[in-house]
């Protein structure tokens, strides 16, 4: 694995589903007494816009706490992960967070990133790449919210995961248990993750976070439908829906939902779907979790936990797990 000085990407392979599977994912959400769409269609070109400037805004405060932690303690999460590690990283985005870590460790032989954006994850390998040309990069265009294989031969040395932004807490608890199982085949034995997780809190605090005084985050819920538009030719009408997230106590999420503001009609390609009068699309569930709790889903995917960071106001936790060695 270990090779000469690379100013490229070492390999980039797309697993991503044929569009068939997702217009059936779509539909099927669509169809169902309460409707939803996977969260994973706020991510067009406008929809990862908006998110950045969600990652800005003052009431989000995940974004900057992880940026913290991960800042602050750096040396001591690159001492864990001990030298020449491989890192794979799910939902790499433009892989910033993780170049604090990447600078602190000892030697790390090679970044493999994984994101389900073709063009963003070609631009950031490369940019990666260019300026770590002592690292191997690769990258993997997938939904990593379904199952795929890391091709052989990648991943001969000690790997380390790293899922980063709170991302876990889009998943239910079984989905999310799935998920962590497929990172700890990946990374093998003696392989680690590094997570970020958001923490329960005061609900109000909850709240502001995903209905932020300035409307970037409806504006994030809506463009769903602009997305869907352009993708699969649906014909939504943004102004016949509103943004609604609030907090489930009992579920431990933030739920959100797009209410119809009217009774009317959809069409999404060759299907019509109905919409009563305030009946709501469900776009997103954001869990959070306790710290105990959070330890005990890894420990279902064989992680053990060796280190936690968390802000001195509990919002927000870094999480370090390694799997035993056989
Ligand atoms: C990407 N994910 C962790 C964000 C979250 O907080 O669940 C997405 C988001 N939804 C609304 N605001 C941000």
């Amino acid at each position: 694995m270990v090779g000469g000085m690379k100013s490229s990407i070492v390999s980039f392979r797309d697993y991503l589903p044929k569009k068939d599977a997702f217009t059936t994912e779509l539909i099927f959400g669509l169809s169902q007494a309460d409707k939803s769409i996977p969260c994973k269609y706020f991510y067009d070109e406008r929809g990862s816009e908006l998110f950045d400037q969600i990652c800005n805004l003052p009431e989000y405060y995940l974004t900057r706490t992880e940026e913290f932690l991960l800042q602050e303690k750096a040396a001591e999460i690159a001492e864990l992960l001990g030298p020449e590690v491989l890192i794979i990283e799910y939902g790499c985005g433009s892989i910033q967070k993780v170049r604090v870590i990447i600078d602190s460790l000892r030697n790390p032989v090679g970044y493999i990133a994984v994101d389900i954006s073709p063009e963003h994850l070609r631009i950031a390998a490369e940019k990666l790449a260019q300026d770590y040309p002592s690292m191997e990069v690769h990258a993997i265009c997938a939904d990593f919210s379904n199952s795929f294989k890391l091709p052989r031969g990648l991943t001969r040395q000690r790997c380390v995961g790293f899922f980063l932004g709170s991302t876990i807490g889009n998943f239910g608890y079984k989905h999310a248990a799935k998920l962590l199982s497929q990172i700890a085949a990946h990374v093998g034995p003696g392989g680690g993750l590094v997570i970020g997780v958001d923490l329960k809190k005061d609900e109000s605090v909850l709240f502001d976070a995903y209905n932020d005084a300035s409307g970037i985050t409806a504006e994030f819920n809506l463009n769903l439908l602009s997305h869907i538009n352009s993708q699969f030719g649906a014909t939504f009408d943004l102004n016949d829906f509103e943004h609604e997230a609030r907090y489930n106590c009992v579920e431990g999420r933030i739920e959100m939902y797009l209410v119809s503001r009217r009774a009317h009609s959809v069409r999404v390609g060759e299907n019509l779907f109905y919409f009563a009068e305030n009946e709501k699309i469900h776009t997103e569930n954001s869990y959070k979790y306790d710290i105990t709790e959070f330890q005990a889903l890894a420990a279902e995917a064989g992680f053990l936990i060796r280190g936690m960071w968390s802000d001195s106001n509990d919002l927000y936790s870094i999480q370090y797990f390694q799997r035993p060695s056989f």
